[in-house]
């Protein structure tokens, strides 16, 4: 494996800033399209095509036919988060800088280097997998996947195959390779509160009218309470615990408290329901995050005003058997009751994905293990994600299994500043998926098309 060059490779796809979620960026998505479509056509593609949308097209590729072979769909994302805070990285995002074994990068982990390590191991090792290769790579995925959604919904034939393969995750733990039985889902909203026509002098008018800010902090406090109860009422009513058996299998897992405080949250406390476990919080129960607060003044100096509006950019995480139209019901519910009379509550949905499960019991899932076993010394184990992928539920529609997996660490940084992938995980990935899909080809799951 020419390691220099391929490194050299995936540096150009992560030098695009690619964030979808920007309008500003829209020509670089389509720049990040257009590197996959190439490395695409590279592998021998005969059908490349871009679907949907001009700004971010999802890219579908049909590999060379191999007659009775299975089919494998690998799904990914070209699209990236927003990088800021820009300050806080210690080489710029999209100027991909290896320290330490590190590539340093914006989507170094989520996800251009994984899907780079599942392209690439398709020929790095060597000849080439008798398997049939379909691909769908799509860049609105840190934005919902609208567009992809509506596609699968009028062409859901894209989604045939005898597997899905998704690299958009990380190990549990150094050495410690994983397949997702669950995703959360999510629904993302803004909640604005009105409470004057017009801003107002806080001197004149302070003591006697209404505050937006005041009032959205009141609201968004009697949301979640400090003991990290969400109190939208019925959110809880369809969450099932883990099965005791699987609660055990989580025991079992090289998780420690006290090192995720410590090293990977790396704050002075943990908060949340504390009669669950910190597994349990981040896998398989529901939760409310406050991402940002706008309105009022915010800007430099001082300046005394009593601000009319005040918006919060909020989400819900969902977790199997949640559904997030019912959800978001909920929500709206929630907030028009806790909102004073004097008080002009609105909630605005920007995206959603509902929660995804997946049963790790088909032939593929043993043969991911096996890979594992021979290429890094452990196989996988099961796990539960917290994360979502929007489109997850819609590619496991047709009856396939979707392996959900990846290369990543646990420390990655993923939306964060300093963002990497460790290059050891990259090198070790595309040995193992090339041995993957060779097992796929070589008789381990019957070609059924
Ligand atoms: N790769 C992540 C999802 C993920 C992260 C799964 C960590 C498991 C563990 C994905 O790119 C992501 O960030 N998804 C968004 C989806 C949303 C914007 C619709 C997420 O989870 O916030
Ligand atoms: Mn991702
Ligand atoms: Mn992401």
């Amino acid at each position: 494996m020419d390691t220099d060059r391929l490194l050299r490779e995936l540096t150009d796809f992560l030098r695009i800033p690619s964030v979808s979620t920007n309008a500003s960026h829209n020509a670089d998505c389509r720049a990040a399209a257009e590197w996959v479509a190439g490395e695409l056509r590279r592998l021998g593609c005969r059908e490349v095509q871009f679907l949907a949308s001009d700004t971010h097209p999802v890219v579908w590729g049909v590999g060379p036919e191999v007659p009775g072979a299975p089919t494998l769909l690998i799904y990914g994302h070209y699209d990236v988060q927003p990088p800021d805070p820009l300050d806080e990285w210690t080489t710029p995002p999209f100027e991909p800088t290896v320290r330490d074994g590190k590539l340093f990068a914006r989507g170094a982990a989520d996800d251009k280097g994984q899907v780079f390590c599942l392209l690439k191991a398709i020929v790095e090792r060597g000849g080439r997998p008798p398997v049939n290769f379909r691909f769908l790579i799509e860049g609105e995925e840190e934005y919902g996947s609208r567009v992809l959604f509506e596609l699968l919904r009028r062409e859901p034939e894209r989604t045939r195959a005898d597997a899905v393969l998704i690299a958009d995750m990380a190990y549990v733990a150094p050495r410690w390779p994983a397949v997702y039985t669950t995703l959360r889902g999510l629904c993302y909203a803004e909640i604005t509160v009105r409470t004057a026509k017009s801003d107002l002098h806080s001197g004149e008018f302070g003591g006697a009218a209404p505050n937006a800010h005041e009032e959205l902090a009141r609201l968004l406090g009697r949301l979640k309470t400090p003991d990290g109860k969400v109190h939208v009422p019925g959110l809880y009513a369809s969450v099932k615990r883990p099965s005791k058996a699987e609660l055990a299998t989580w025991k079992r897992l090289p998780f420690r408290e006290a090192e995720f405080l410590k090293h990977r949250v790396q704050a002075k406390a943990l908060t949340g329901l504390k009669s669950y476990s910190v597994l349990e919080r981040l896998w398989a129960l529901p939760t409310f995050e406050i991402h940002g607060i706008t309105g009022g003044f915010t800007g430099e100096g001082a300046k005394t005003v009593i601000p009319a509006e005040a918006t919060a950019k909020v989400s819900l995480r969902l977790v199997p058997d949640q559904k997030l139209k019912a959800v978001e019901r909920q929500l709206v519910a929630a907030v028009r009751r806790l909102a004073p009379k004097h008080v002009q509550a609105s909630v605005k949905f920007l995206h959603g994905a509902d929660p995804a499960t997946v049963k790790v019991t088909h032939p593929a899932f043993k043969l991911l293990d096996q890979a594992f076993r021979e290429v890094v010394g452990r196989g996988t184990v099961p796990a539960r994600a917290g994360g979502s992928i929007p489109v997850v539920p819609a590619l496991g529609k047709g009856g396939a299994p979707v392996i959900l997996t990846g290369i990543g660490l646990p420390d990655d940084r993923l939306h964060a500043p300093n963002e990497k992938l460790d290059l050891k995980q990259l090198w070790d990935g595309i040995r193992v998926f090339g041995r993957f899909y060779e097992l796929l080809g070589t008789g381990g799951i019957e070609g059924r098309r």
